[in-house]
């Protein structure tokens, strides 16, 4: 599935040339690790989504399952972009559980290293209340894509919910 926004082919915005790699379709190799202190352990598949329309702005969708049953269980999506001639990038995120969040951070190499700058949630969101997110995503040199989360509630420390790896679709 890809973000069904445009049916033209455009040209790729050259402000999007240091971070292209991430372009099209991903699915997680192994299953997904999620973890968290006050949480049993869990296992997820994933698929990722990047698109762009032409303009320097990079468009998302990730859906997340249980490994198991494949039902779904978490979907993010919205938008990256990068601050012109700076390697400053900013995520705007909504999530399914009621979470809209910016993170904003840089990219070095093939990685991505982005922590929330804001962060706000629907008045009856499930607590615990998250209070902090901090992600990476790196290409790996074997080809293949990484991200890892963690976050902070309003009863835990800053600590790793999900850790995950993914290839091209065959
Ligand atoms: C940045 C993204 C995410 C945030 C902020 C987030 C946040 C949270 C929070 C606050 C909890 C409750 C923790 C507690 O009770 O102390 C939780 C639990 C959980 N999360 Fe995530 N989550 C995210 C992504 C995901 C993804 C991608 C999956 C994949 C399937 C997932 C699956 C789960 C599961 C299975 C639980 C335990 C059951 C539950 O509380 O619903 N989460 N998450």
């Amino acid at each position: 599935m890809s973000c069904p926004v445009y049916h033209g082919a455009p040209e790729l915005n050259p402000g999007l040339l240091p971070i292209d790699w991430l372009l099209g379709a991903w699915e997680s190799d192994e299953p997904g690790e999620g973890s968290f202190p006050s949480i049993e352990p869990f296992r997820y598949t994933e698929t990722l989504h990047f698109s762009h329309v032409g303009q320097p702005i990079i468009i998302f969708m990730f859906n997340a399952f249980e490994a198991e049953s494949k039902m779904p269980l978490h979907q993010e999506c919205g938008f990256i972009r990068m601050q012109p001639g700076t390697n400053r990038v900013a995520f705007i995120i909504a999530q399914n559980s009621g979470l809209m969040e910016i993170e904003e951070g840089e990219l070095t190499g093939k990685q991505l290293s982005l922590k929330t700058d804001s962060l706000a949630r629907i008045s009856f969101a499930k607590t615990p209340k998250v209070k902090q997110i901090s992600r990476e995503f790196q290409l790996r040199s074997d080809g293949r894509l990484e991200q890892t989360v963690s976050m902070e509630t309003d009863n835990q420390p800053l600590k790793q919910h999900l850790h995950v790896i993914y290839r091209r679709p065959s």
